[in-house]
């Protein structure tokens, strides 16, 4: 049974819409937790645009399960995950004016950068993650690196699963083969002995194929299960997701 870890960012983005105190993400946390999330996730970004600093010192405090942050590989970040220690640190790129992140870390282009940011998290005692997208160099480049998982990225996949393009011929046949290097990646990380992760765009409508994938231990998910709660609360969209994940049908 794959873990499900809720990103609680878009909860963050509401109370920032205000520069208020609600909704609270603490809160949030200890709701997605109740309703059964094996952890939460949080992207503390360089814009600060949604989750702030002290979000992430308050989730440590309260999260019971595993908190899991986002977060690019500079030496700013570094600091700041060395101060709060995680449970686990996902590394992942960011470019400024992105409106989420656009693809897996190019871990092969900044391969040092990657793994200084690598043995700094180790150091301080934090499971270290990176997101990748399903190529073969990217993982072998993970392994070399000393990473404990790599979270693959199913942002193509959800690309081309949105709405009526899950319908489209064509497009089932594009969802099907990036399903397969989905499917390959998984296989080739495991045999490295990297556990695996996914995550990006995923719904209760198109994770199915990537759930019966059996090397995929954790997902990520956020977006989605936010907008759902907008009209069916909060706990409900998280157990919507976890029965969308764990039934067999
Ligand atoms: N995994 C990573 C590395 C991400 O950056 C994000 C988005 O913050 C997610 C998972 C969750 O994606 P979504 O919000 O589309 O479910």
């Amino acid at each position: 049974m794959a873990r499900l870890n809720v990103n609680i960012d878009h909860v963050a983005t509401l109370r920032q819409a205000r520069r208020t105190i609600e909704p609270s993400v603490a809160a949030a946390a200890l709701e997605c937790e109740k309703a059964g999330a094996s952890g939460i996730t949080i992207h503390l970004r360089q814009d600060r645009r949604h989750i702030q600093d002290s979000d992430a010192f308050a989730l440590k405090q309260v999260v019971s399960t595993y908190l899991n942050i986002e977060m690019a590989a500079t030496s700013e970040m570094l600091e700041i995950a060395e101060k709060i220690v995680p449970d686990a640190v996902t590394l992942v790129p960011e470019s400024p004016g992105e409106i989420t992140t656009e693809g897996g870390l190019d871990i092969v282009s900044n391969f040092a950068q990657v793994s200084d940011a690598v043995k700094v998290l180790q150091k301080a005692g934090i499971f270290v993650s990176i997101f990748i997208d399903p190529v073969k160099e990217q993982i072998l480049a993970a392994k070399e690196c000393s990473a404990s998982q790599i979270e693959i990225s199913t942002a193509r996949y959800a690309e081309l699963t949105l709405g009526s393009r899950a319908f489209h011929p064509e497009g089932k046949q594009l969802a099907q083969e990036e399903i397969s290097r989905i499917n390959q990646a998984a296989q080739d990380a495991r045999a490295l002995g990297l556990l695996v992760a996914a995550g990006h765009g995923l719904t209760t409508r198109n994770i199915k194929p990537i759930a019966q994938i059996r090397e995929i231990e954790e997902f990520n998910i956020g977006h989605h299960i936010i907008s759902r709660s907008v009209f069916i609360g909060l706990e409900s969209a998280v157990r919507e997701m976890l029965l969308a994940i764990n039934s067999e049908i």
